[in-house]
């Protein structure tokens, strides 16, 4: 659903790094032309759009669809990082880096919104591995107790737990990702599946980076509930793409990239762990600064000296999202992910590797054209268009991978598909 309260909030904020007043489109916006915008998922004026994408200091020429991977940051966000590095460069006294400790705060006030979280839930890192690793370190697990995964988590989640059960003889559970016939009652049945009296952890990914499947977070959580079973989930392809909030999703941690879909800075990540369930945490990292008194998650993100102007700047990317609005943002992403996935059906030989409904994806596009070879079609695509995807040659993932964001156009996804036709004929 589009929110108008995010179009008027965004429209309220004309000087955001000097864009032109988004203002007249928000207010004149109807209750019909807000309907159509639904259907065609996202403000229906595509000037609107236009505005936010002129905030992205793009390349000219480059069509970004690599959202999945890095994303660009937009300008008031490159601005404010580059603002506070050239402070720090210029004085990195202790006395001119003391607000750094306010400003920290105010980021993860900032995130916390975004997230639907408490602040004190809410740690920075330095990214999604850090912050999931920080779980799979952190929980107390002794040999024998179980731990579910799925098949299409990210490295940073499997391959950590698979470590640790080699350490520990905790017993990983591997629950198959289906390729076909995906359905929210399949996902989370293959968990409940999995599941005995001596599961301890569902650690599992909100939208996967191989195909684009989205799980049905809540109900997982809700399998969960009242069996002491700590919920992880790896949002690195969901925040800054969908609309949620942690305290209704209900897990019990969650790991995030600043990089990706938020459209922060590299190499800042989050990490969210449920109050209450904080102190059955151990550090991974113990070094200067560190207290057990330390309030709620914080003390899991004293890592030593951090870069104080990257936390400033994953923060404004929260206020950057906040300002466009998470159901807006969300809505643009998916209107656009699923006019990419019509256009890209019409190719012959594609075959979609990610769900077509909305509410079983995101906007991480997965595809393969039969018959091709994907690495010389994505390179050729790269070179003749300046498209910028991934590329997967693994067996039943193969494929290209293409994600549409807030700063992409349809005329550009059209040319995209375009490319694509000509390069398969
Ligand atoms: C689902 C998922 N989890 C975790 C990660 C790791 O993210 P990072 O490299 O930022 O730690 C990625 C990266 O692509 C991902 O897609």
């Amino acid at each position: 659903m589009v929110s108008r309260r995010g179009l008027l909030r965004y429209g309220g904020v004309a000087s955001l790094g000097g864009a032109a007043s988004f203002g007249g489109i928000a207010l004149g916006a109807s209750q019909a032309q807000a309907a159509q915008a639904t259907a065609t998922g996202g403000p229906a004026d595509e000037r609107f759009w236009a505005t936010v994408r002129a905030e992205f200091p793009l390349e000219e020429g480059l069509i970004f669809l690599n959202a999945a991977n890095v994303c660009p940051a937009s300008r008031p966000v490159v601005e404010k990082h580059l603002a506070y590095l050239r402070d720090i460069y210029a004085n990195p006294s202790f006395e001119n880096r003391e607000k750094f400790a306010e400003l920290e705060v105010e980021a993860r006030q900032k995130l916390a919104k975004v997230l639907g979280a408490k602040p004190s839930a809410i740690t920075i890192t330095r990214n999604t591995s850090e912050s999931t690793n920080t779980i799979v370190r952190g929980l107390s697990l002794r040999a024998g107790d179980e731990v579910i995964i799925t098949s299409h988590n990210h490295p940073s989640n499997n391959a950590s737990w698979k470590v640790l059960a080699k350490r520990t003889g905790v017993v990983i559970k591997e629950v198959p990702t289906p390729m076909e016939n995906v359905s929210a009652e399949r996902l989370a049945r293959g968990i409940a599946g999995a599941m005995s009296a001596r599961t301890k952890v569902i650690a599992f990914t909100h939208v996967t980076n191989t195909t684009g499947i989205r799980y049905p977070a809540r109900e997982i959580v809700e399998l969960a509930k009242g069996k002491n079973i700590w919920v992880h989930l790896d949002g690195a392809q969901s925040f800054g793409m969908l609309d949620f909030r942690l305290s209704e999703i209900g897990c019990d941690s969650y790991a995030t990239s600043m990089h990706k879909w938020p459209m922060g800075p590299l190499e800042a990540g989050v990490l969210y762990v449920k109050d209450g369930r904080q102190d059955e945490l151990w550090p991974s990292i113990v070094t200067a600064g560190y207290s057990e008194l330390l309030e709620g998650v914080a003390r899991f993100g004293v890592l030593g000296q951090r870069d104080d102007a990257r936390m400033v700047a994953a923060g404004e990317a929260a206020v950057f999202l906040d300002r466009l609005g998470m159901a807006n943002v969300e809505a643009r992403a998916l209107g656009l992910a699923a006019h990419l996935k019509k256009a890209l059906t019409a190719v012959p030989g594609v075959k979609m590797l990610t769900p077509m409904e909305a509410a079983l994806s995101g906007a991480v596009v997965k595809f393969r054209v039969e018959g091709k070879n994907t690495q010389e079609l994505g390179r050729a695509l790269w070179k003749s268009h300046k498209i910028s995807g991934a590329v997967t040659s693994r067996g039943d993932l193969e494929g290209l991978r293409w994600c549409p964001h807030v700063y992409n156009t349809r005329a550009e996804l059209d040319v995209a598909v375009e490319a694509l036709a000509r390069a398969v004929a």
